[in-house]
C-alpha cells in the first residue's frame, strides 16, 4: 500500500493506493468510521469481492480502475442521490476526454454505444464523531476487451480502450477523475450547472423506460431530471418523480 497527500481543487486529500483489495467501498468504510478525513480516496488495481448496485457483484479485474472516495459533505441536508448524480457528471467528464459519445444511464451508469463502461456505487456510514459521510465508489473498466469480461457481460460492457485512440496511464486516470468529483463536490451548494450537464448527457431524457423493482419491468416516459438527480417520468399518465431504484432501456 502506498499514502500520498495530494492536491485536487487547492484542497489536500489523502490517498491510499493499493495493489489488491476485496472492495474499496469497504475500506473507505472502516476509514471513515475510525475518522478518516474529508476527501480521503481509495484506489485499487483489482478488487476480489467488488460490489454494485442491487446487490449485484462487480467484475474488478486487473484492467480497470476502482476507487473509493469519503466525502463529508457541510450542506446542510445533504442528499446522496444528488452526490451520486454529480459523479456520474464527474466521470463521463473524464470519460469523454479520451472516448466520444459517454452518456449518463439514470441514476449513474457511463455507457458509449449502448454499453456500460463504468459504474458507481454511492453509500454511507457514521464516523466516530456522529458525522454521516458518503462513501462514493467508481468503477470504471479502463483497459481491455469485452470478451475479458465473459460470457454473461460481454454483450452489455465495453472498455474506455476499446472506444479510444490513446489512453493514460491507469494512475494518471484515476487522478483525473478525482480532480473531476472535487469539482462537481465542491458545487454542491450551487448544483444546477452540474444537473443541467447532467441532462446534457442523459441516455435516457425523453426515452421509454422501464422502470424496474425487483422482478417486474414497467414502462414509463422519462421527461426530465429533477435538481436532486431524481427522475422525472410518466407512467399510465401520471407524472411521478424517480430517486431510487434502476431504469432499463432497450438498445
Ligand atoms: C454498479 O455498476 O452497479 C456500481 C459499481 C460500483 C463499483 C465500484 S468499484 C469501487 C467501489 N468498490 C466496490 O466494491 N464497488 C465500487
Amino acid at each position: 500500500m502506498e499514502e500520498k497527500l495530494i492536491g485536487f481543487n487547492g484542497k489536500l486529500s489523502p490517498v491510499f493506493i493499493f495493489d489488491e483489495v476485496e472492495s474499496t467501498n469497504d475500506i473507505a468504510k472502516i476509514k471513515a468510521k475510525e475518522g478518516a478525513l474529508d476527501r480521503t480516496v481509495i484506489i485499487a488495481n483489482s478488487q476480489t469481492m467488488g460490489r454494485g448496485r442491487m446487490g449485484r457483484s462487480f467484475l474488478s479485474k486487473q484492467g480497470g480502475i476502482y476507487m473509493s472516495f469519503i466525502l463529508k459533505p457541510d450542506v446542510p441536508a445533504f442528499d446522496a442521490l444528488k452526490i451520486t448524480a454529480g459523479a456520474a457528471v464527474a466521470v463521463r467528464r473524464a470519460v469523454s476526454r479520451y472516448a466520444k459519445d459517454a452518456l449518463i444511464k439514470w441514476v449513474n451508469d457511463i455507457y458509449i454505444n449502448g454499453r456500460k463502461c463504468a459504474g458507481i456505487l454511492a453509500e454511507s456510514v457514521t464516523d466516530e464523531d456522529g458525522k454521516m459521510c458518503i462513501i462514493l465508489g467508481i468503477g470504471v473498466n479502463l483497459f481491455g476487451k469485452r470478451e475479458d469480461f465473459g460470457e454473461e457481460l460481454s454483450d452489455i460492457v465495453t472498455t474506455i480502450e476499446e472506444n479510444a485512440a490513446f489512453l493514460p496511464p491507469k494512475n494518471e486516470f484515476a487522478f483525473e477523475i478525482a480532480k473531476e468529483v472535487f469539482d462537481v463536490y465542491d458545487s454542491l451548494d450551487d448544483f444546477s450547472l452540474v444537473i443541467e450537464e447532467y441532462k446534457k448527457y442523459s441516455l435516457v431524457l425523453n426515452k421509454k423506460v422501464f422502470l424496474v423493482s425487483g422482478d417486474t419491468k414497467k414502462e414509463a416516459l422519462a421527461l426530465d431530471i429533477d435538481n436532486n438527480g431524481g427522475l422525472i417520468v410518466k407512467q399510465d399518465g401520471e407524472v411521478k418523480t424517480i430517486s431510487t431504484g434502476e431504469v432499463s432501456l432497450r438498445f
